[in-house]
């Protein structure tokens, strides 16, 4: 039949993001604005700043990545959008922009859980079938799921404190280094020693694949600490890599663990720390000796974008499931 066009709108955090894709894998754009710069200047995102950038970018970004994949609005055959969880403000911005074009256009509305869109960033790159397990690793997520088949999703464990991406931006803090911290700690780590230093790592209890990233955390700002009162200065490049070297420690471990609990042989993974150079190569090295197959998206689909949430959107595309008009943001939403 003809190909099916999903736009697809995401504006959970501080990306403005919209993309156009085709037969549910193909991207014809993906316009993603960041808000990241504003940002810095106060060290995190702030929620206020971001809903009202989110009002003032959206029809701009949905615009352009209409113009950018030659489609027009009466081409489209449905419109997905992220509906949480995030920042409940920013939410309602994407998802009042995806209801207006649903009820203009008289095509399906599909709200799609950000994490499933992370899941799927995945499935554009091609290649991946279910069932697999996912480790979603992102500012606000550190969680492995099972999938069983497409759409369908169980938790086999999650983080009792700071998400992995949270524990990256407040080391980097404590070291005085830039927001997103996740990018900076991960070049510095390459040029340090990762044994210089040697940080905790959380296990918890034999065979739980939950994590807990906040001792991590508080071990590092304790050494920083208790070196400054002693007069020196640790080199960043050790403290990056011992940090890094944990925190990769532990998810990768615990995906093996998560591999072997459900049989799988395929594991991707999703999510802002999916970048990060540590953990993709630590993650394949293992892969390859434990005999599964492990894939992360290319870097530009790691962090938030349209185009996941659109791909996330297709298999309730294909079978139909859509949502009214009423759809509402939720700050927090289960999978
Ligand atoms: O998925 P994402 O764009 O937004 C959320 O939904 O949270 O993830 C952003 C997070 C930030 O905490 C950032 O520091 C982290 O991903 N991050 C990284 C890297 N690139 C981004 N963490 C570690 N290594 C990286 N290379
Ligand atoms: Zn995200």
């Amino acid at each position: 039949g003809k190909p099916s066009l999903i736009l697809g709108i995401e504006t959970s955090c501080d990306e403005t993001s919209a993309a156009v894709i085709r037969d549910g894998h193909e991207v014809l754009s993906n316009i993603i604005s960041s808000q990241v710069e504003i940002h810095q200047k106060f060290g995190g995102v702030v929620p206020e700043v971001a809903s009202r950038r989110h009002v003032k970018n959206i029809t701009f970004v949905m615009e352009e990545a209409l113009e950018k994949a030659g489609v027009e609005l009466d081409d489209l055959s449905a419109v997905a959008v992220t509906y949480g969880p995030g920042l409940v403000g920013a939410l309602l911005v994407g998802v009042a922009a995806g209801k207006a074009v649903a009820y203009a256009k008289s095509i399906p509305l599909i709200g799609v859980h950000h994490i499933a869109g992370h899941i799927y960033a995945n499935f554009l790159a091609g290649g991946m079938e279910p069932p697999l397990v996912a480790l979603v690793v992102s500012g606000g997520h550190t969680e492995l799921i099972y999938m069983a088949e497409h759409g369908k999703f169980q938790f086999l464990g999650r983080t009792r404190d700071d998400a992995a991406g949270e524990a990256y931006d407040k080391v980097a803090r404590s070291m005085g280094l830039p927001y997103p911290g996740g990018p900076v700690i991960d070049k510095l780590a390459h040029e340090g020693n990762p044994n210089a230093i040697l940080f905790p790592r959380a296990w918890l209890e034999e065979g739980s694949l939950d994590f807990s990233f906040s001792g991590l955390k508080s071990a590092v700002i304790n050494a920083l600490h208790n070196a400054e009162q002693r007069g020196e200065k640790l080199e960043p490049a050790d403290v990056a890599a011992g940090f890094q070297e944990s925190v990769v420690d532990v998810l990768v471990e615990k995906t093996v663990l998560a591999v072997r609990q459900t049989g799988v042989s395929n594991v991707v993974v999703a999510g802002g720390v999916a970048a990060n150079r540590g953990l993709r190569t630590k993650l394949q090295e293992r892969a390859a000796k434990e005999g599964f197959t492990a894939m992360c998206p290319p870097l530009s689909l790691c962090t938030d974008n349209a185009a996941m949430i659109a791909a996330a959107a297709y298999p309730f595309y294909e079978k139909g499931w859509f949502h009214n008009l009423d759809l509402n943001a939720h700050a927090s939403l289960p999978l």
